[in-house]
């Protein structure tokens, strides 16, 4: 039984949510179109949740409001101590300390819709581990994550550099290095044949070498796949790039959203060099559902690349942190947020497995990989297009038709991909999948 509500459809209309009111809009160039009569619509695109966010973040900011005045402020001891007792206990998304299931993942790969059963999956365990270096002076407030990765890369690279990433990838690190005039170079992640999304070392290496790269942006988990990677794939990923002289800036915004028996490592975390060539950014805007409230933050040990980021980040003079966002991050990283993050994350997961059957037994060429966390979904629909004649266009079309608010995978380096948001309650995403099978 859940103590936390994961079940209540929340009506977010007019309720400053752009995951229902952007719907038809033209901001962005990426919001669905309106459903058809008869079709309510279910948001599965914009990166936020349809869920309630941890009743401590509301009481938190309820709890300051009621001091009736808001004027200028810095953070207090709390704000930083909150983060740091946080990230010391991160693989909190199970809201346990338990031993980690050894190779959790491996046995959890593809799933391509064929009309077949599979085993389910055994219930699995999380691990602790500590953050003993992380000190109050290596934590410097962020204007969201974005906020972060602009100014890292105007202070790492000069505009016409090329920048290392992975395909498919987040669409938002184009704004933040295209729309610097930074080039952008994509290494594409490949599925192994156990249906896990891996990196390819030797291709990285290559791609750095020919355009004398020195700054990867690197995300993890991995949006959109879902990735969580394991800390050996970290390592030899950082000796490759150390090898290279490569510095990383490492979007670590979901990593709080690990399925149970899964462990996020900090990339910091993996090696002397890691430490040091490393900036991370993390946020509880993805954990909490509080992307509106915005703030975010960076930990970066190195002292010298840390002083000229906040310079840089200074001197808008717009990076300052909002006193209700500091009162929601404080609430949420306590010892409620970590038990409504272990529901969380058992819901998702949950999402996701029924997701993934649900595919495998209904939509015949679709393919996936079962995500490790995160709440997003990467759908390839390569062999349905072949097999069908459709395109993608005509897929994502049909489906907004329907109202499922799926997103175009092309938006993130994919070819023939959906995104699929699964922050919802199991009710929505039931209905969401059955719809699929009108429309596909
Ligand atoms: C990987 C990643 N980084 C950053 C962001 C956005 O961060 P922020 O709202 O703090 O700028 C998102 C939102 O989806 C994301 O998925």
């Amino acid at each position: 039984m859940s103590k936390y509500d994961f079940t209540t459809i929340l009506d977010r209309r007019g309720r400053d949510a752009y995951a229902v009111d952007g719907v038809g809009l033209q901001r962005w160039g990426t919001e669905p179109a309106p459903p058809q009569d008869g079709y309510d619509f279910i948001p599965m695109w914009v990166a936020d949740m349809n869920f309630p966010t941890c009743p401590s973040v509301t009481e938190a900011i309820m709890d300051r409001v009621k001091h009736p005045a808001f004027g200028y402020f810095s953070a207090p001891d709390k704000y930083f101590d909150a983060i740091i007792n946080w990230r010391q206990g991160r693989e909190s998304g199970c809201g346990q300390d338990l031993e980690r299931e050894p190779g959790r993942g491996q046995e959890q790969g593809i799933a391509s819709g064929s009309g077949q059963d599979t085993d389910k999956d055994s219930p699995a365990a999380c691990a602790h581990t500590a953050h003993p270096y992380l000190k109050r002076e290596h934590i410097g407030y962020e204007n969201g994550v974005h906020g972060f990765i602009t100014s890292a890369v105007r202070v790492l690279t000069k505009p016409g550099d090329s920048i290392l990433l992975h395909s498919p990838n987040y669409v938002g690190f184009r704004g933040d290095t295209l729309g610097q005039g930074r080039e952008c170079v994509y290494s594409p992640l490949r599925m192994d044949e156990d249906g896990i999304w891996r990196m390819d070392l030797d291709d990285m290496a290559g791609r750095i070498e020919k355009h004398n790269i020195s700054l990867m942006i690197f995300c993890s988990p991995q949006n959109p796949s879902g990735r969580v990677w394991e800390r050996w794939e970290l390592e030899a990923m950082m000796d490759m790039l150390e090898s290279h002289h490569v510095t990383v800036i490492c979007d670590e915004i979901w990593a709080d959203l690990v399925f149970p028996g899964y462990v996020h490592t900090p990339l910091q975390d993996v090696s002397t060099y890691a430490r040091d060539h490393v900036l991370a950014a993390y946020a509880p805007s993805k954990t909490f559902n509080i992307a509106g409230l915005v703030g975010s933050y960076h930990i970066i040990y190195n002292d010298e690349l840390r002083e000229k980021i906040t310079r840089e980040g200074d001197l808008t003079n717009y990076n300052e942190m909002n006193v209700l966002s500091m009162h929601a991050l404080i609430g949420g990283y306590s010892k409620t947020g970590r038990e409504w993050l272990g529901e969380l994350n058992q819901t998702l997961e949950g999402n996701a497995e029924f997701a993934v059957e649900f595919i495998r037994r209904n939509l015949p060429g679709v393919t996936v990989s079962m995500p490790q966390g995160t709440y997003m979904m990467w759908l390839d629909l390569k062999n349905y297009m072949d097999r069908t004649g459709r395109t993608l266009d005509e897929v994502i079309h049909s489906g907004w038709r329907y109202g499922i608010g799926w997103q175009d995978g092309r938006f993130f380096e994919g070819g023939t991909n959906i995104r699929l948001n699964l922050a919802s309650p199991r009710s929505r995403i039931e209905e969401a999948f059955n719809r699929m099978k009108l429309c596909m």
